[in-house]
């Protein structure tokens, strides 16, 4: 049986966590593969309104299990407060959550570490979340990490002092004012390192294996979005795992001819958070329409996120990249009500028309080039059926498809898991 894979094509927050949810009742697994605590991922249903970080996004139906792979960085401090805003919806996590002992451990002084480095950088930081993930990729690269399997050996504490220790002399080293109380940081920890043992460690490739052979349909979510792969992204704010579909056959110990259905989603407009470069960035008012119309603020850190028009561009490397074989696009609700709606074709790079992502794309040297189209105005989020969507949205998607050579079999027209339409 083949793994499908459902990855973001932007800069992350496209609604992977919605399209998770929506589809894992068709799947037996559903399987993180990269990234941490840096993801937000949103689900709305029955009036509420829930947001993961580390714990897959299948975790509120029955049928499925959930694994967290051994790609993925957990923070166990973040991870028990996950588990504990899961409490009220008596779901039995133990029997379906199962985390991998290969996955690696964020320590409280990777989060200093990360906020050190981008106090360090001023001006040209990252726009990290914060969360440790940059340092806790660099130690497992580095070959110092510590894994969830070495909380199985009594002597785990005495490897988490050695790098804390060594954390400690490389936060003074980058001479930046971090205030902290690393006894406090640690006690919270701790503590939560206790709930995490509560759970059932596996050797998750063997795991997906067996489920392989037996037939059992998974489903990989991908966290963050291609433009921010560590190597494909718009490298150096980027994050620091392969968020691309190569990315889920590490992430998870999944052979390349394993790989089934490659699910890409983006959204209608495009937004990103933190710095870097983004050539569609609006600064004026339909930016901030899309903005407040979107509700487009971090699931996880609550940052305003900035918005603008489709990029194809870009899109159409992410496509290239991941080898999508179908397209979900989200939120084209928010852009009800634009008389005329632009999309990007083509960027101008030193005075050239090109078609594809240059090395080095900043707002110097790159600008788009727009090609327009009528928008609608109808309300689309009580509309269920694609004969509903009105005739412009249809000739948007057909300009997409076109362009993108993929079909898209997924229309949002909203947050809840109902306002989601199937072509
Ligand atoms: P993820 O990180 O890819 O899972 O996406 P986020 O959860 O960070 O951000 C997506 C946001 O858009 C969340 O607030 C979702 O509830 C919301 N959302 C998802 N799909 C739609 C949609 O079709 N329309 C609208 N208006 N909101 C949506
Ligand atoms: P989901 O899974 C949007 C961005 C950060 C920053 C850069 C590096 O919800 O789509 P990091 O904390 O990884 O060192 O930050 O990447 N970023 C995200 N942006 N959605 C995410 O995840 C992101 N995870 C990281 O804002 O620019
Ligand atoms: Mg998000």
């Amino acid at each position: 049986m083949a793994v499908d894979l459902l990855l973001g094509l932007q800069w992350g927050d496209e609604g992977k966590g919605k399209i998770v949810d929506v589809l894992t009742k068709d799947y037996d697994i559903i399987a993180r593969f990269q990234g941490g605590p840096n993801a937000g991922h949103t689900l709305e249903f029955d009036g509420i309104k829930h947001v993961l970080h580390t714990i897959p996004s299948g975790i509120f139906h029955e049928n499925a299990i959930n694994v967290v792979g051994n790609g993925v960085v957990i923070d166990p401090v973040i991870f028990k407060k996950e588990l504990d805003n899961l409490k009220k919806f008596n779901i039995d996590i133990p029997a379906r959550l199962l985390i991998s002992r290969k996955a690696h451990l964020i320590l409280p002084t990777h989060r200093l570490l990360d906020a050190a480095s981008e106090a360090a950088k001023g001006k040209a930081k990252i726009g990290s979340t914060l969360k440790g993930i940059g340092p806790t990729y660099m130690d497992k690269t580095g070959r110092n990490g510590m894994r969830i399997g070495d909380l199985e050996f009594t002597d785990w504490k005495s490897k988490y002092r050695a790098l804390a220790n060594k954390h400690e002399a490389m936060i003074g080293f980058y001479n930046v004012d971090i205030q902290y109380d690393l006894k406090e940081l640690e006690a919270e920890f701790f503590q939560a390192v206790s709930a995490l043992q509560q759970l059932k460690f596996i050797d998750s490739e063997e795991y997906l294996f067996k489920a392989q052979k037996e037939g059992k349909k998974i489903l990989a979510e991908g966290a963050q979005g291609s433009l921010l792969d560590i190597d494909f992204g718009t490298y150096p704010f980027v994050t620091s795992s392969n968020t691309t579909a190569a990315g889920a056959c590490t992430g998870l110990g999944v052979a390349p001819n394993k790989i089934g259905g490659v699910f890409g989603i983006f959204k209608a407009y495009t937004t990103r958070v933190g710095s870097g470069p983004f050539p569609t960035e609006l600064f004026d008012e339909d930016g901030a329409t899309m903005g407040r119309v979107g509700n487009e603020f971090g699931a996880t850190t609550g940052r305003p996120r900035r918005c603008g028009w489709l990029d194809l561009v870009a899109l159409k490397y992410a496509v290239q990249i991941n080898g999508v074989t179908q397209l979900m696009m989200m939120k084209g609700d928010v852009l009800s009500g634009f008389k005329t709606l632009k999309v990007c074709t083509a960027y101008q790079y030193k005075g050239e028309k090109i078609t594809h992502l240059p090395y080095n794309i900043a707002s110097e040297n790159v600008r788009p080039i727009y090609t327009e189209m009528p928008g609608w105005d109808q309300d689309l989020t009580k509309m269920s059926t694609a004969k509903e969507l009105p005739e412009n949205l249809n000739a948007y998607i057909d300009f997409l498809e076109k362009e993108l050579e993929v079909p898209i079999k997924i229309v949002s027209v909203g947050p809840d898991r109902k306002q989601t339409i199937h072509r």
